[in-house]
């Protein structure tokens, strides 16, 4: 074996003291003893899958001040996220073949993770052609960063068909634009008003309508009247977003918690909380959106709408973990397993045959999260001074990329897309 990983391996479900034989950047076989040219030795350390942030900004290409391949990359991969799925609601938006192209030479080059690429769906793109190269398609029904707005579902019917057809998964941003508000904000609850609860779950009730025959998965649930809409739906998958779990309009953060779907009360949240344990939700997502400081620092209803959380992810979540308010099998499932089932990824598993993306994790090693010791461009988390378990180690393919917590590996990021 050319390298051999030993410790504590979270393995179909469970853990065990083994070795991960690793060849070509690839599992080649899960055993209680192996030998290697290489061996690390992990000690009773628990090995991770690395997780797939299945919902990542990364602004590239043409709003490269607030983010890029390279700093949202370098962030993922300090928080053990070693797969990014990146939106296209960039400048311009991915919905040709010809910026899905040109995305993928920038990521390609830039990425230090490996990635998959999103196209927009609106009126007349190319399903067919789209679908041969992105993960999946995405669709916003209410605006917010961008502009893939489509208000009216029945002008994008044919496209939702193709998509069907493509077998591709369609991500919706539900929120129903004809309900949503435009007072003006001064703070989260006004933000929270312009965007009530049932805007959102009136969005879900449309789109699993308009699209019966699509792999439909609901980004960012956040209100508890959405809940209903997709715990009956065997067809549809749904992913939920650590601020709307661990953060509520209650807290001080002004512009820096003004994110869509927003955050919202107390109830909601604990809701939220209550069914990620229920098992409601496929999959744990970041929605990483950062925003610079000096567009943060404008009026409450000028400020736009989003907050990093890349790297953050996972330690939040093993922070959970640690306090014993989630199983970490429930945290695996929905941080690697099913996003790399759901989006068809040869990742999320430590089992022969897949990427040998590995994070090596102490739940009692903990630490604070320190916003200007991240890695994002944007420079801020709503997290600073939070406890959160960052990965000691992580590899990507085999290749060791995060040695002690500091980057060793060179930049070999590239598509983790496979065939429909
Ligand atoms: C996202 C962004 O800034 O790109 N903003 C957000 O508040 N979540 C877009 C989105 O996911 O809606
Ligand atoms: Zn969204
Ligand atoms: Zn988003
Ligand atoms: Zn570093």
């Amino acid at each position: 074996m050319e390298l051999v990983v030993e410790g504590n391996c979270y393995v179909s479900g469970r853990f065990e003291r083994c070795c991960v034989g690793i060849e070509d950047g690839r599992i080649a076989q899960v055993a209680k003893v192996l030998d290697g040219d290489r061996v690390m030795r992990f000690g009773s350390k628990l090995v991770l899958p690395g997780a797939i942030d299945s919902h990542v900004h990364f602004r590239e290409p043409g709003m490269t001040r607030k983010e890029d391949f390279g700093t949202g990359s370098l962030a993922a991969l300090h928080g053990g996220v070693t797969c990014v799925l990146e939106m296209p609601n960039t400048t311009p938006p991915t919905t040709t073949l010809s910026a899905l192209r040109e995305k993928k030479k920038l990521a390609s080059s830039k990425s230090i993770v490996d990635f998959g690429l999103f196209a927009g769906l609106r009126p007349g793109v190319d399903v067919p052609g789209l679908a041969k190269e992105a993960v999946g398609f995405k669709l916003y029904m209410a605006s917010t960063t961008g502009e893939l707005l489509i208000p009216d579902l029945d002008d994008v019917r044919v496209e939702i068909a193709a998509v069907a057809r493509s077998g591709r998964v369609l991500a919706v941003h539900a929120e129903d634009e004809s309900l949503r508000r435009k007072e003006v904000e001064r703070d989260l609850e006004g933000h929270l008003r312009n965007r009530p609860n049932e805007c959102e779950a009136n969005a879900v009730r449309k789109i699993k309508n308009a699209a019966k025959e699509c792999r439909l998965h609901i980004c960012h649930v956040s209100a508890k009247s959405s809940l209903q809409l997709i715990t009956n739906d065997k067809g549809v998958t749904s992913e939920v977003t650590p601020h709307h779990l661990l953060l509520d309009t209650a807290g001080k953060l002004g512009t820096l918690g003004k994110v869509n779907p927003p955050l919202r009360r107390r109830d909601d949240r604990q809701a939220l909380f209550q069914a990620l344990k229920n098992g409601t939700f496929d999959i744990i997502a970041s929605d990483h959106a950062p925003h610079t400081m000096d567009e943060k620092q404008e009026d409450f209803d000028y400020a736009p709408s989003g907050m990093p959380g890349v790297e953050t992810l996972v330690p939040l979540m093993l922070q959970l973990v640690r306090d014993r308010h989630l199983a970490i099998g429930d945290a695996m499932r929905r941080l690697c397993e099913r996003p790399g089932e759901i989006f068809g990824l040869n990742k999320g598993r430590i089992a022969v045959g897949f990427d040998a993306d590995l994070m090596v994790v102490d739940l009692m090693e903990g630490s604070l999260i320190k916003a200007d010791r991240l890695h994002s461009k944007c420079g801020w988390s709503a997290y600073d001074d939070m406890p959160g378990i960052f990965p000691k180690a992580v590899l990507l393919r085999g290749q060791m990329m995060i040695e002690d917590g500091h980057q060793v590996g060179e930049r070999a990021g590239r598509d983790a897309r496979g065939p429909a």
